[in-house]
């Protein structure tokens, strides 16, 4: 054969090796069989999923009773249009989108809520200034404004487009542009789905129902195991020291709020408790906490709770490192090793340590620091654990890991904690974690706060340096009406009197709070009981339009609209649910629609809806001054009537999960209050009295 005939044959078999196609490992079968296991809950599996999934981690019965409860909603599209193929060992899904249809959630997004248009990777990571997915919490949970939410229960990343892929089978196509000559030619054409990648060859999705948008996210957060009531010191002030602050500088810090007059139930100590830290030895340091035992009794003595920080990557050569030798994966974190919490002897070990060296001398809780990563430094996907499991699943669910491992042993000691952690997933509504970061952004932390109502997490939305009296008080006002309110001052030092001209008014914000607590408990018990977030987006109220960017206000529980201002600000846009709302501070009417206000910088804007009701108690500067037996004042806004279920239990075990609380319903009929009993275990509050504020 000559030199020239070989090379034509080489040719010619290249081209045909290119236009060979693999064909796929899977042929697509798009049809998805749908259970009905409770009301308004439809479930079905593509493919072939595994077992390790978000909520096999969460590892939560759903509470069907509640769940129950809730009437059974039809599904507002057609069950046939959500499809689903398996391709190359990948599932990829497909939701039918309306024309005017909104969706929510995909969850802890910082600068939008309304999420049409959006394209994500859902991925555990700090989040670095852009909603692409990569965020503390990217819940796999979505909800429309059709009166439906979905949740992909996947411990994958996910791609999802909310409305941006267009296909040749749409019933709703765009129609084609010339971009040479018309000027509304858009390069994101309509398109008339959602469509999400799982990196898996199957996949359990969830469906829920609901006459409105707040019944899909309860029964989402009821299927997880419902929502959670913080001990009641967690609804207290916390405020969190400097790094090596020692016994003696928290002694210090604790009087100076008692001589300042501040409220104060929780410090937070930081990395020094640690003997070493990044990575951490989980011992006390002998040098700064020479008897933890003796000081945490003298600080709980005072009525102030402790609460440590740690990150989960173990010191080299430390205790737990030796202990947890064959349980850990294949890479180090800061030079630490990261223990494999699938495996129930990992946990076993982790678990006792907690208990003998925090639990049993009386620390009250944890912030569980950078389990979200930071790609430059956490395990890599390509990781490997002795479980089995992979860098990728272990990141996306390590925050919920470390969650569940904590909940199993304050159970065991029948005690309610309350902390922090910087990430958590779907599932994490039934554990008490409060999410938190590192950026600053006053806004975007609103926008957090909003969207976190939609995802089954809590956002607290911290304080810690500022710039300027206007911004710390602006800042200061919010945290107070949020799930935890902390002044995180572990690199700076800041108090509450930081700013001496803006202190009485930061004071008066931070005493409101515990005025407000028996309001702020009974909300939280909606969300254990109902699965009702108790901080919440404004769709979730009745009545409001399922549609809109709203990301600057919020509602806390069924009564009270919360619209902050920022620096810079004077007044702003409020946009009211339908009715008639309330100031609360004067119980004048306020206005209907949308309207603007004016603020100078001592309040933050509060609104009350007609018939709305708050149980307050007198100013506290501790919960444990919080009793059943002081004097609790109903106010009263408008004129409408209302009913109001005011909760309380003995707000430190989990025996109100076998029935021990008391509800007291305040009926509000024509100007008059009532007070009936239901399921009284003794927590009632004695001496109601009822004020009303608007003449
Ligand atoms: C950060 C955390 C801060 C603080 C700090 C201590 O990662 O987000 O809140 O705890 O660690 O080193």
């Amino acid at each position: 054969m000559s030199t020239r005939t070989l090379l034509l044959i080489l040719i010619i078999s290249s081209l045909v090796a290119c236009k060979t196609v693999n064909p796929p490992t899977n042929n697509p079968d798009k049809k998805l069989s749908w259970e009905h296991p409770f009301t308004g809950t439809f479930r079905t599996k593509a493919g072939n999923p595994p077992t390790f999934n978000l909520l096999s981690v969460a590892n939560r019965k759903p509470r069907a009773e509640a769940i129950n409860t809730l009437p059974d909603t039809p599904v507002p599209i057609d069950l046939k249009d959500i499809e689903a193929s398996v391709i190359n060992g990948r599932t990829c899904l497909k939701f039918p989108l309306g024309k005017e249809e909104q969706i929510y959630g995909f969850g802890l997004n910082f600068k939008t809520v309304a999420q049409r248009g959006r394209i994500f990777r859902l991925h555990v990571d700090h989040y670095g200034s852009e909603d692409n997915g990569r965020t503390h919490a990217p819940v796999p949970f979505f909800v429309s404004s059709k009166g439906y939410g979905v949740l992909v229960n996947a411990a994958r990343y996910i791609d999802v487009s909310v409305g941006s892929a267009v296909r040749k089978d749409s019933k709703n196509p765009p129609v084609a542009r010339d971009r040479n000559t018309d000027r509304a030619w858009d390069a994101q054409p309509y398109s008339d789905n959602i469509e999400m990648v799982i990196p898996e060859a199957g996949v359990e999705i969830i469906l829920f129902t609901g006459k409105n948008l707040m019944e899909v996210v309860q029964r989402f957060n009821l299927y997880c195991g419902g929502g959670i009531i913080p001990p009641k010191w967690g609804l207290g002030f916390w405020q969190r020291t400097p790094t090596l602050y020692n016994e003696e500088d928290i002694r210090k810090e604790a009087a100076g709020f008692e001589q300042n007059k501040f409220p104060l139930d929780v410090v937070g100590l930081e990395p020094g408790w640690h003997s070493k830290s990044y990575p951490c030895s989980f011992e006390w340091d002998p040098g700064r906490f020479p008897e933890p035992a003796s000081f945490i009794s003298e600080m709980t003595s005072k009525g102030i709770h402790l609460n440590l920080w740690m990150n989960p990557y173990h010191n080299p050569g430390g205790t737990l490192d030796k202990l947890l030798k064959g349980y850990t994966g294949s890479h180090t974190v800061w030079c630490g090793t990261v223990a494999d919490y699938t495996i129930p002897e990992a946990r076993k070990i982790m678990q006792d340590h907690l208990v003998k060296n925090q639990l049993d001398i009386g620390a009250s809780g944890f912030k569980i620091d950078e389990v979200d990563g930071f790609d430059s430094w956490l395990w890599p996907d390509g990781a490997v654990f002795p479980s089995g499991r992979d860098g990728e699943q272990m990141r996306q669910t390590y925050g919920l890991q470390m969650m569940t491992l904590m909940d199993e042993i304050f159970r065991k000691k029948n005690q309610r904690t309350y902390g922090l952690s910087r990430a958590a997933n779907a599932g994490s509504v039934s554990y008490p974690y409060a999410i938190y970061n590192d950026n600053y952004s006053h806004q975007d932390f609103i926008t957090a706060l909003v969207n976190a109502s939609f995802s089954g997490i809590l956002w607290e939305p911290e304080v810690r340096a500022s710039g300027s009296s206007e911004e710390w008080v602006r800042r200061m006002q919010t945290v107070c009406f949020s799930p935890m309110a902390m002044i995180n001052a572990w690199a700076d030092g800041t108090k509450p009197w930081s700013f001496p001209d803006v202190y009485k008014a930061c004071q008066d914000v931070a005493f409101l709070r515990m005025q407000l607590l028996p309001y702020l408990y009974s909300t939280f018990a909606q969300y254990y009981f109902e699965g009702k977030p108790p901080f919440r987006a404004m769709q979730l109220t009745e009545g409001f339009p399922a549609s809109g960017e709203i990301k600057d206000q919020y509602m806390v529980g069924d009564n009270l609209l919360v619209a902050p201002l920022f620096k810079g600000d004077t007044g702003r846009k409020v946009i009211l649910p339908p009715g008639k709302w309330f100031d609360f501070y004067t119980g004048k009417l306020a206005g209907e629609g949308t309207f603007t206000i004016t603020s100078g910088l001592d309040k933050i804007p509060l609104f009350v809806r007609d018939g709305g009701m708050i149980p307050m108690i007198s100013p506290i500067r501790q919960t444990s001054e919080w009793t059943n037996d002081k004097p609790l004042i109903v106010k009263v806004y408008g004129k409408a009537d209302g009913h109001f279920a005011l909760y309380n239990d003995d707000g430190k075990t989990f025996n109100f999960e076998k029935g021990e609380y008391s509800v007291q319903l305040l009926e509000l009929k024509q100007g008059k209050g009532t007070v009936k009993h239901s399921g009284d275990a003794g927590f009632g509050y004695s001496g109601i009295t009822w004020k009303f504020m608007t003449q």
